[in-house]
């Protein structure tokens, strides 16, 4: 009679970040292996997958007319269900080093806080179809605070910012639970669509999202810097249609996204002002840690200690915040569960 060891059987628990713009993989024991742009690129004459994540990011803009490059959520939920399936399926198999083994891995993955039990399941549905025998649902900056190594346990008032691609979350976290918590679109995709206006309107030049981007991680300061920072674009003319240079600078991205950042600022006000009074003696001494690609804004914690009269320090490695702390829960689980998300808990979509 054959013999199987356990491990030929059950697959590793992996981690998933399935982020707007960045998804991450953690698989127990190993560490974050994976980490790809959420970007899938479909044929449409065929229904097949033809690259996924950076290879498929490259094709944004260049493709084929038959060739559809997506990304298949918006604003942290899941916008194309069965694109996200086939993502996730792909990931759970790399993460397995392309073996299948004949139970799937139990996947501990982040969802926005706030998100409806409509939501929440579809991320489950999607984790399990695509080959997970189990999923466990967190909210995000809970994952990210655990990943910072922040004191979620304890009775003391812990509090984050997570700026993603589509979602910002800003959560007060005190002895396993969310206190108070807002989820707001302003994130990172909102300060792209910011710089494209912000051209369009100030030079009457068309750029692309892309290009937003690239400025606003080049040369990007939500502060004024000892030197100044300036990048050249190419766009079309909208006059003469015809291509176009123009040299920006960081005073021009901090005016573009100003007022994004003064809607963030306000969400943050919000959450202060429902946080209990014992809690928020703890955040102003402790502060406020800030996680996700809007983190490595120059001079964001800056700007938002002074506005908000607290300490505000980034976390090490933003990006990779949410990932870490769902992988510590991945090596053991149950110290967090009262974490966990079960749908029956959520509120129907309002
Ligand atoms: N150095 C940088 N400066 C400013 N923004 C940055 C920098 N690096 C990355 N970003 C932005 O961070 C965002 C991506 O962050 P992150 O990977 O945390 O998002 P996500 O987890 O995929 O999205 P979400 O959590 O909203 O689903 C993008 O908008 C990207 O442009
Ligand atoms: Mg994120």
């Amino acid at each position: 009679m054959a013999r199987f060891s356990k491990s030929s059987l059950f697959s590793s628990d992996i981690a998933i970040d399935l982020g707007t713009t960045n998804t991450l993989v953690y698989v127990r024991g190993k560490g974050v292996l994976i980490a790809e742009p959420t970007v899938v690129a479909v044929n449409d004459k065929t229904r097949q997958v033809v690259a996924i994540g950076k290879e498929a990011k490259n094709m944004l803009g260049k493709s084929p007319g038959h060739i559809r490059v997506v990304r298949p959520l918006s604003r942290g939920v899941i916008s194309d269900f069965e694109i996200t399936e086939e993502f996730l399926t792909y990931l759970i198999k790399k993460a397995q080093s392309g073996r299948t083994r004949l139970f799937g891995p139990r996947v501990v993955i982040g969802v926005p806080t706030g998100v409806t039990n409509v939501q929440s399941r579809a991320v489950r549905d999607a984790a399990k179809n695509a080959g997970a025998r189990e999923a466990i649902i967190l909210e995000e900056p809970v994952a990210g605070a655990i990943g910072a190594k922040l004191p979620v346990s304890e009775a003391v008032g812990t509090m984050v910012l997570d700026i993603g691609g589509g979602t910002t979350d800003i959560a007060v976290i005190a002895l396993k639970g969310v206190v108070a918590a807002k989820s707001s679109h302003m994130a990172g995709d909102k300060f792209n669509e910011n710089i494209v206006d912000f051209v369009r309107s100030e030079f009457k030049l068309g750029i692309g999202e892309r290009t937003a981007e690239e400025v606003k991680i080049g040369i990007g300061a939500v502060m004024p810097l000892t030197e100044t920072l300036s990048r050249s674009v190419r766009g079309r003319d909208y006059a003469t249609g015809l291509p176009r240079e123009v040299m920006l600078t960081d005073s021009h991205i901090r005016d573009a996204i100003a007022p994004s950042l003064d809607v963030l600022m306000d969400a943050m006000k919000e959450v202060i002002e429902s946080t209990p009074a014992e809690l928020l003696s703890d955040i102003l001494e402790r502060g406020v840690t800030v996680f996700g690609g809007g983190a490595l804004l120059r001079g964001l914690p800056q700007v938002l200690a002074k506005m908000l009269g607290v300490p505000v320090r980034v976390a090490p490695d933003p990006l990779t915040s949410v990932v870490r702390g769902a992988g510590v829960v991945t090596e053991d689980p149950a110290p967090y569960a009262d974490f966990f998300i079960d749908e029956e808990d959520l509120l129907t979509e309002s």
